[in-house]
C-alpha cells in the first residue's frame, strides 16, 4: 500500500494532490486550490473543536441551571459576516483574474486545429500536416480551435490544469503556454461511448529549436516514404479506431484481402471492392453498407487530399495476400 503510494508519488513531479505543473497558468490555479483548500481546513478544524468544546462545556448537568444565553450581539454579527465577505472577496478577485488570463490567449499565438471524433483526436498544424499526438514548441502560446465530428468530447490536460468542452456544430477555443518540455497526457473528459477511456493522446513539449524540425519533417511524408507507407500511417492515425488491417471484425469491416474481392453489401447487392469503391466509401459512407455493419463512419470530405487518398487506396490493395490469380 505505502509502496503503491510511493510509486504514484514518484511519477509525478507533481504535488500529493496534484499531477506536474507544466503551462503558464497551472501556478495559478495550483495557489488558488491550495488557498482555499487551506481555508476550509482551518475552519473546519476551528469549528469541529469549537463544538465539541461547547458540547462537553454545556452540558446538562442535575442541579446546575442552564446558562444565560444572549439574544443579539452586533460586534458577532458584525465579525462573522465580514470575515466570509473578506474570503469570498479575495477568492473572487484570484480566481476571475485567473479565469481571465486563461481566457483570453496571448499575442502571436500558434494555431493548431484539434479534430475529435469517436474516439481519436486529431491535429491539424498551419502547414497542413495532420498528426494523432498535439506537438508544441515550449515556452510559446499555442491557441486551439477545436470541433468535434459527432458528440460532445472534452480536451483535457492535466498538467496545463486546461479542460474545455467540444462540441459538435460550433467552435470551441482555448489556448495554453507550456512552460515545460516533456510528454503530457491528453484525456477526453466527456464521456462519449464504449471508447471515451481510450481517447487519449499525447501532448509533445518541444524543447527550443527542436519544434521546427519536427514540423519541417512531419511536413515532408510523401519525399520520405512510399506511398504505400504514408497509406499505413494514414489508415493508422485516420481509420484504425474502426477498421483493423489483421481481418478482424471491428466497428467496420476489416482492411485485410479485400481488395479486387466481392463484397456483400446491407441491400443485397454485391460490390467489387476497387479503386472507386474505397473512394467513395471514405467520401460517402452511407452510399453502399457492407452487410452485417451499421452506417456510423463520418465523412472525410475535405479532410483527405487526393494524393492521401490514392495513397490509403495503394495500402489496402498490400494488404491482399497473393492468391495465385
Ligand atoms: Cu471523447 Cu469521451
Amino acid at each position: 500500500m505505502a509502496e503503491a503510494a510511493a510509486q504514484v508519488l514518484a511519477q509525478t513531479d507533481g504535488s500529493f494532490w496534484m499531477p506536474p505543473s507544466a503551462s503558464s497558468t497551472s501556478g495559478e490555479v495550483d495557489y488558488l486550490f491550495y488557498l482555499i483548500f487551506y481555508i476550509s481546513l482551518f475552519f473546519f478544524v476551528l469549528i469541529v473543536a469549537l463544538m465539541v468544546l461547547f458540547i462537553v462545556r454545556y452540558r446538562y448537568r442535575p442541579g446546575v441551571p442552564a446558562a444565560k444565553t444572549s439574544t443579539h450581539s452586533t460586534a458577532l454579527e458584525l465579525t462573522w459576516s465580514g470575515i466570509p465577505l473578506a474570503l469570498v472577496v479575495i477568492i473572487f478577485f484570484i480566481g476571475f483574474r485567473g479565469y481571465m488570463r486563461m481566457q483570453v490567449p496571448e499575442a502571436n499565438a500558434y494555431d493548431v486545429h484539434v479534430f475529435a471524433q469517436k474516439w481519436k483526436w486529431l491535429f491539424q498544424y498551419p502547414n497542413g500536416h495532420m498528426d494523432e499526438d498535439l506537438h508544441v514548441p515550449v515556452n510559446t502560446p499555442v491557441k486551439l480551435t477545436m470541433e468535434s465530428a459527432d458528440v460532445i468530447h472534452s480536451f483535457y490536460v492535466p498538467a496545463f490544469r486546461l479542460k474545455r468542452d467540444v462540441v459538435p456544430g460550433r467552435y470551441s477555443q482555448t489556448w495554453f503556454r507550456a512552460t515545460q518540455p516533456g510528454t503530457y497526457t491528453l484525456y477526453c473528459a466527456e464521456y462519449c461511448g464504449k471508447g471515451h477511456s481510450d481517447m487519449l493522446a499525447h501532448v509533445i513539449v518541444h524543447p527550443p529549436g527542436e519544434f521546427e524540425a519536427w514540423q519541417k519533417d512531419a511536413a515532408d511524408l510523401f519525399k520520405r516514404l512510399t506511398p504505400v507507407q504514408v497509406g499505413e500511417r494514414l489508415v493508422k492515425l485516420r481509420c484504425s479506431s474502426c477498421h483493423t488491417v489483421d481481418g478482424r471484425a471491428g466497428t467496420g469491416p476489416s482492411f485485410k484481402n479485400i481488395f479486387g474481392e466481392p463484397q456483400k453489401l446491407r441491400d443485397g447487392s454485391t460490390v467489387t471492392v476497387d479503386e472507386n469503391y474505397i473512394r467513395e466509401s471514405i467520401l460517402s459512407p452511407g452510399a453502399k453498407i457492407v452487410a452485417g455493419y451499421e452506417n456510423l463512419m463520418p465523412t472525410f470530405k475535405g479532410m483527405l487530399s487526393d494524393r492521401e487518398l490514392s495513397a490509403i487506396i495503394d495500402y489496402i490493395r498490400s494488404l491482399r495476400e497473393p492468391t495465385g490469380h
